[in-house]
């Protein structure tokens, strides 16, 4: 067992002048391979006798270590700097312009909000926000709708966790953006003039439901505010949104807890040869529901309903795209599929079409 210092040396300087993982790669099967050199001294072991053998064993298995030990840190080394070229090669300016040609197109649901927002705050109507991660008492006690009234399972409603052992009631993904309304009315009191658009989320997936959607929440509460503004606002939102001198809209006689009187509204469609068009055919898509607020909805917010009334609307914003837009699957919306997206530059407005 001569000669080992020799070897280590040997090995350890191999180690050191490999200047890629394959000089790397080589330097270890020439040491420690299968046909290597340490390995070729370690099956002379079984020639030996005990004595013998039980040494050069254990000095054997030193160097093997050293040489392991040595490989496995230029090795860790030799992939630090690889990372750090392939970083370098491929650093990128952020502060470069966008190339026209990938250039982006807004999507229609968010265009459509800009379109509504410029539309009601025309008629006097703030933006108000809430999250979408809601408690349960602003999606649903406030509201009228206490633990155990049957509207909540309407709701198809997805759930947050709670921490194992703690009972609270678990926040939900917002159902609608009603508890808006009470945040804005603690927030700002009366009288208010607001519009609350943003996403919700319930339990249901068909041609004209996703699990995410959109809806925009209305809420005007003064002092003498009536069902006739409703109508009003309604119809002017209407024929300014679809750029038409009339809409046809139906009012049905409906039930929401935090409304009362209530009303779904419908307007006039035809989905003649899969294509959607508002304002002619024999077809009633529902939009929106609505009502006057709720005494007990105003209280819950810190509202003297003796004193204030108004109303309350919850439209579907894709629904209104779908319409404009003239999408008949509302799940296009979601699928992020860019040449769907681009291709929104080519359909016209509903108006061309009325
Ligand atoms: N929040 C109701 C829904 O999502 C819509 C609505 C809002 C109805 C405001 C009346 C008043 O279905």
């Amino acid at each position: 067992m001569d000669g080992l210092e020799t070897l280590k040396a040997k090995y350890l300087m191999a180690v050191a002048a490999a200047a890629d993982e394959n000089a790397l790669e080589e330097v270890r099967l020439a040491a420690l391979g299968k046909k290597g050199e340490v390995s070729a001294l370690m099956a002379t072991l079984g020639k030996m006798d005990p004595d013998q053998r039980k040494a050069a064993g254990a000095m054997l298995n030193v160097l093997k270590d050293e040489i392991d030990a040595a490989l496995r840190a230029k090795k860790a080394a030799l992939g630090d700097a690889a990372l750090d070229a392939r970083l370098r090669a491929e650093w990128l300016d952020v502060t470069l312009p966008a190339r026209p040609r990938r250039a982006g197109t807004i999507h229609p649901i968010s265009q459509v909000m800009e379109e509504l927002t410029a539309i009601f705050a025309d008629m006097g109507f703030a933006v108000a926000e809430g999250p979408q991660v809601e408690s349960d008492w602003y999606n649903f006690d406030a509201l009228n709708i206490p633990p155990e009234h049957p509207a909540r399972q309407e709701h198809d409603t997805f759930f947050m966790h709670r921490a194992e052992g703690d009972n609270r009631p678990p926040h939900v993904l917002r159902t609608h953006t009603s508890p808006v309304q009470i945040r804005a009315l603690m927030d700002k009191g009366a009288p208010i003039r607001v519009i609350a658009p943003g996403r919700v989320y319930r339990m249901d997936m068909d041609q004209t439901h996703t699990p995410m959607f959109h809806q925009v929440e209305g809420l005007a509460i003064d002092r003498d505010i009536s069902m006739a503004n409703l109508k009003w606002v309604l119809e002017e939102f209407c024929r300014a949104y679809f750029e038409v001198p009339s809409v046809e809209l139906r009012f049905r006689a409906s039930h929401f807890p935090f409304t009362e009187p209530s009303a779904e509204v419908d307007i006039r469609c035809s989905w003649e040869g899969g294509q959607l068009k508002i304002g002619q055919g024999d077809k009633w898509m529902e939009i929106l529901g609505s009502g006057m607020v709720h005494p007990k909805v105003l209280a819950a917010a810190g509202v003297d309903p003796a004193q204030w009334q108004g109303f309350a609307f919850g439209m579907g914003i894709d629904r209104i795209a779908m319409l404009k837009y003239g999408i008949p699957d509302l799940r296009a919306f979601f699928e992020s599929d860019l040449r769907w997206l681009r291709d929104r530059h080519t359909h016209r407005p509903a108006k061309t079409r009325v």
